[in-house]
């Protein structure tokens, strides 16, 4: 019996050790991408930090990544939501989503913000909540750029 444990055990840690070589492709392409985004919606000074401190992680081509995304099974983890958040919504492709499909990610926006939902649960866990004066700064500049989102598809 005791036999069977120490075999399980090395097999689990050779599995450990070949993990490693698999490392998923990182998302660093720099904050140049997303500077469109953040001059067509007046993105400046605290908003600015707030962005990139909390959301820019899994939301444009850039992630400052923890010391442990350097590990398998955790940097698949990372690498999962990164790309899943970028699906959903990117800043650093902010120029080509339509002004419609634009004014609807706001939208989502303001939505999950409202609902605590994001930042994901796993990331505030280390990286911190935003604060309920936060919040209401990130709603009232989604509500703005809305608007005007809005005015440009009744221009068109
Ligand atoms: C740790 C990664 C992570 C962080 C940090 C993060 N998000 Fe997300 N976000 C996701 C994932 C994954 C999804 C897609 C799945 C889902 O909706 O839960 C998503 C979806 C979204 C969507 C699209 C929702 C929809 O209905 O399609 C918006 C908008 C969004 N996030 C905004 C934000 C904002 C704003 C912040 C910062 C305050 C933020 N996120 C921080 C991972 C993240």
């Amino acid at each position: 019996m005791k036999k069977i444990i120490k075999v399980i055990l090395l097999l689990a840690l050779v599995a450990f050790v070949f993990m490693q070589f698999i490392r998923p492709d990182k998302n660093e392409s720099g904050y140049e991408t997303v500077k469109v985004f953040e001059t067509e919606t007046n993105v400046n000074g605290t908003l600015a930090t707030l962005l990139k401190t909390k959301c820019y992680d899994c939301h444009s081509n850039q992630t400052v990544y923890p010391w442990y995304a350097e590990i398998a099974p955790a940097s698949y983890w990372l690498s999962d939501h990164i790309n899943d958040g970028k699906k959903h919504f990117n800043v650093s492709v902010w120029s080509s989503y339509s002004a419609e499909k634009k004014d609807h990610k706001l939208d989502e926006f303001i939505e999950m913000i409202e609902e605590g939902e994001m930042p994901l649960d796993s990331y505030t866990w280390l990286h911190g909540d935003i604060t309920n004066d936060e919040k209401e700064m990130l709603i009232n500049w989604a509500q703005i750029q809305r608007l005007r989102y809005q005015k440009e598809m009744s221009e068109l």
